[in-house]
């Protein structure tokens, strides 16, 4: 017998380390956090009007509020040493996430947000920041903030990143398995190209904005951190999934939110010749909305080489009824504001596909029109487009196929590509000034 223990034992351990390998990478997802584990997660960097001079820093703590939440940043590294950066800013933000029994339910523990303005940024400049909860600090990251030049950029864009995977199930026991594959890709792209600037994100985060949803959701953000720790901001829109109060919570917008209340609808100026209009198609389209964008692209068009409009619910969709009145809408009251000052390319999302639509002026097909292209792609189930709809014939295209855009900004062109969750192009085309 006393042969036989050892051999035992090895056999053990061998058994152990064979299932340990085979557990799937998925399942760290369905550990509690444990009470002790308040340190800063869900790091993120938002822009809002101004990215060259301002960025909105945020965080979540989990089981603790904390009582200083502090962002230390500064222009050179400092390695995490927080006393050693030049600039520290509290939090001027922070509250508890409010959860629902639903949330309870699916084993989401109590978290805590954390948002901190920086103010007087420099242009096109790194900046390495840790934040802090209490004593407890994180590593050091780093993101580069707008340029306000006339420079080359590019930016990712994508929307729909709700669920994914093969499972019904909805909150963190499913394994987010597409979405995460497209936040690798995502990593993948800004780290072989750091002239990505931002992420412009076409709304539908997670199947509810409740934190059962979103709490996943920033999990599963933090696979898109690139290999020197750059973290991509984020240029964020509110879709039809994202209504209840957990997305104000989290996703805060700062000064804009300060003057606008969350109507989520604001210009970002990135360089001194692109303006990205983000809209609200979940709100009135009209009144106030419509003022904005009239007086907004009514500025900006005369002023600016590139203006582009992003927003969830598509003018031109592709999978549902293009006369129900949730897309009747946006194509009557903001596609003749979009024509009439006549924008460069229209971001759309909330089908679950790709499309890039014809040139489009007055409802139909115009080599001077506007292009609309996207649907989200972000690791939402794909699902099937209406190939016979006049606006995606020949140039225009639709397919089945998660998908992120790459928007490069050149001086003589906007280049388009769509790219798949492998790294193949999807699609690509260039579109010129119009003036
Ligand atoms: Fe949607
Ligand atoms: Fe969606």
């Amino acid at each position: 017998m006393k042969l036989f223990r050892p051999t035992g034992l090895l056999f053990l351990l061998i058994f152990s380390l064979y299932l340990g390998a085979c557990k799937p990478k998925e399942e760290k997802q369905q550990f509690l956090i444990e009470e002790s584990e308040i340190a800063p997660r869900h790091l993120r960097v938002i822009w809002t009007e101004d990215p060259s001079s301002y960025a909105v820093i945020s965080w979540t703590t989990m089981h603790e509020h904390g009582k200083n939440n502090k962002v230390y940043y500064d222009t050179v590294s400092r390695g995490g040493e927080k006393l050693n950066y030049t600039f520290q800013v509290l939090a001027s933000k922070n509250g508890a996430i409010s959860l629902v029994d639903e949330d309870f339910e699916e084993g989401v523990q109590q978290g805590y947000y954390h948002h901190a303005d920086l103010k007087y940024l420099k242009p096109s400049t790194p900046y390495y920041f840790v934040v802090e909860t209490d004593d407890l600090v994180s590593d050091e990251y780093y993101f580069i903030s707008g340029p306000d030049d006339d420079r080359e950029f590019s930016l990712l864009w994508g929307g729909d990143s709700r669920l994914g995977g093969p499972e019904p199930r909805y909150a963190g026991r499913t394994p987010h398995v597409d979405r995460q594959a497209m936040n690798h890709r995502i990593k993948a792209l800004i780290d072989e190209d750091p002239g990505i600037i931002g992420f412009i994100h076409g709304a539908d985060y997670g199947t509810t904005a409740d934190w059962r949803h979103l709490f996943w959701w920033f999990e599963d953000h933090e696979l898109v951190v690139g290999e020197d720790n750059r973290i991509l901001p984020l240029i964020i829109s509110r879709g039809n999934h994202d209504m209840e109060v957990g997305f104000e919570e989290n996703f805060w917008l700062g000064e804009t939110q300060k003057k606008k209340g969350f109507d989520y609808y604001y210009l970002t100026q990135l360089g001194s010749e692109t303006a990205i209009l983000t809209l609200n198609s979940e709100i009135s389209v009209a009144g106030d909305q419509r003022e904005w964008l009239e007086e907004n692209l009514a500025a900006a068009r005369p002023e600016k080489r590139w203006v582009l409009v992003n927003y969830h619910r598509p003018a031109y969709p592709v999978v549902k009824d293009p006369e129900n009145a949730t897309f009747k809408r946006v194509r009557e009251t903001w596609v003749p504001i979009f024509e009439k000052h006549n924008i460069d390319l229209a971001l759309e999302s909330d089908g679950h596909i790709l499309k890039r639509t014809v040139p489009i002026r007055n409802n139909k097909y115009d080599e001077s029109g506007i292009i609309y292209i996207g649907e989200g792609g972000l690791g939402v189930p794909q699902r099937v487009a209406d190939s016979t709809r006049w606006f995606i014939q020949p140039p225009g295209f639709a397919m089945s196929a998660h998908n992120v855009h790459k928007l490069s900004f050149f001086k003589d062109s906007i280049s388009v590509k769509a790219i798949g969750m492998e790294g193949q192009i999807l699609d690509k085309f260039v579109i010129r000034p119009r003036n």
